[in-house]
């Protein structure tokens, strides 16, 4: 019967706290590891990114988010005091896009902003935002790029590698900063590109400023992905890379705070000796642009969990379990069971569950009986159950590393994982319980502040300020 087999996976996809326990110090290690030496999978990266916000940032900033679902085009308002306005364009991007020529991926991103520009400032524009560029002004421009990229400084970055199943040519390996500034150049958009920065450190930053309880920021979106704020005594890998950071913002630099974007979506990467796999997870794993990448990723983030229970259903078609006698060429299709429909089936509250036939049937035409419908409602709690477990695994490393647990400390969380799933937030921290026992209840996600808009322009008032005042 259908309960028979979902109790073989629950067996494969339940994580006991002692389990986690193992993943949290092994993981600990990790974050160590990479902060102490360069060029490790983990690469825990400096961001240039100096301390928390003071809250008074002001000013107009643009802001270009690419590396989520939507590539997006916003002009941020910061207004001081925790306060801003935000004017904004999303566009989703090909698949084709996704996999062109770099720079011509690039030059995209470029007419976008310029288009922008034009709509809402351009001479035709009245009213709008009431400022107008003055001939040879400029806006200053935070890039958020979230893709790993290793940084000298906060307006530069190499991509170490794509993720996300991204693959544009010709851009691993180079500063993707100086890139997207020779589009700029080429399509003559008025401005400066202030900052690079990835969504993480953008999620942090926008979090803090509206609430400084914030500590650690996480993306569960269609990447994984967290940053924090950092000791810079404790940023031993510092002097390999050459960076003084005292040199950079004068004596006291040894004292001072700089976040690090963790990319722990790559933990356990190649080795794969830490992380519960399934034989789907492998699959997933074998089957991507990037085997043997961002082993921690695919098994949380939104882009793969819809593809390992899609990979369970079609091992039970192969077995002759499920659908006998129907045609389920739809479902052999690689991704196209999306995420959001593991999260709809979750949230379904009819006793027939209604939108799980919904599913079935709409996209991909078969019939489905209520035993099954439960049973696939059970798979689709059993992955994102883990995902989100381990996610607290992650969580618990940065907490425990940096001693946070008596005093407790928010977590600022965003993506579409994060924001739509239901119940993902509690199954995160449920695992914080398991990890740390009670004390674990001091530890709480919420939902974050537009990390790529706000952050982004937060962290180019930032970098204005320090630039203005020579540090
Ligand atoms: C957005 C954040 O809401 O979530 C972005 O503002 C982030 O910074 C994105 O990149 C990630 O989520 P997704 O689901 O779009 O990949
Ligand atoms: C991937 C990227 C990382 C990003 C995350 C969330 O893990 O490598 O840079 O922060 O996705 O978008």
């Amino acid at each position: 019967t259908m309960a028979d087999h979902l109790r073989k996976y629950e067996t494969l996809f339940t994580l006991t706290p002692q389990r986690m326990r193992m993943i949290v110090e092994a993981f600990k290690e990790t974050l160590e590891l990479g902060l102490q030496k360069p060029e490790q999978v983990v690469p825990m990266i400096p961001t240039f990114v100096f301390g928390w916000p003071s809250g008074k940032e002001k000013g107009d900033y643009l802001a270009v988010d690419l590396g989520g679902t939507n590539f997006r085009v916003c002009l941020v308002t910061l207004m001081g005091s925790g306060k801003f306005e935000i004017t904004q364009t999303k566009y989703r991007l090909t698949e084709e896009q996704k996999h062109e020529d770099g720079q011509k991926l690039f030059d995209f991103c470029a007419e976008s902003l310029k288009t922008f520009i034009d709509t809402n400032f351009g001479d035709e524009v009245e009213g709008g935002t009431g400022f107008k560029l003055k001939e040879g002004e400029t806006l200053p421009l935070g890039f958020t790029f979230s893709y790993p990229c290793s940084q000298n400084k906060i307006d530069h970055g190499v991509l170490i590698r794509w993720t996300k199943g991204f693959g544009a040519s010709n851009t691993e390996g180079k500063d993707v900063g100086e890139m997207f500034r020779k589009s700029l150049e080429k399509h003559n958009v008025p401005v400066t590109l202030t900052a690079l920065i990835n969504d993480t450190t953008g999620t942090l930053i926008a979090s803090h400023y509206v609430n400084p309880s914030t500590k650690i920021a996480v993306i569960f979106g269609t990447g994984c992905n967290a940053a924090y704020m950092e000791h810079v005594k404790d940023i031993g890998k510092l002097k390999d890379m050459g960076i003084n950071v005292g040199e950079v913002n004068g004596k006291e630099g040894e004292e001072m705070d700089m976040a690090i974007n963790c990319e722990w979506g790559a933990f356990d990467s190649f080795e794969h000796e830490h992380l519960p796999r399934t034989k789907y997870d492998i699959i997933v794993d074998e089957t991507s642009n990037k085997p043997g990448e961002q082993a921690f990723e695919k098994l949380i983030s939104g882009r793969y969990l819809g593809e390992i229970l899609r990979l369970i259903i079609c091992e039970l078609i192969d077995e002759g379990v499920l659908f006998l006698g129907q045609n389920t060429y739809k479902l052999e299709n690689p991704y196209v069971f999306d995420t959001a429909f593991l999260s709809l089936m979750e949230s379904d509250p009819t006793d027939e569950l209604l939108m799980v036939i919904g599913i079935f049937s709409h996209f991909f035409a078969v019939e489905t009986t209520l035993a099954e419908r439960q049973f696939f409602r059970a798979l689709a709690k059993l992955v994102s159950r883990r995902a989100a477990r381990l996610s607290a695994c992650g969580i618990a490393a940065i907490v425990s590393k940096m001693g946070y647990i008596d005093e407790g400390c928010s977590v600022g969380a965003d993506g579409s994982l994060y924001n739509k799933y239901p119940g993902f937030a509690d199954r995160i921290h449920e695992g914080l319980v398991d990890v740390f026992g009670e004390k674990g209840r001091n530890i709480i996600t919420h939902h974050a502040e537009d990390g790529s808009g706000v952050g982004s322009a937060i962290i180019a008032a930032m970098t204005k300020i320090r630039k203005e005042a020579g540090i």
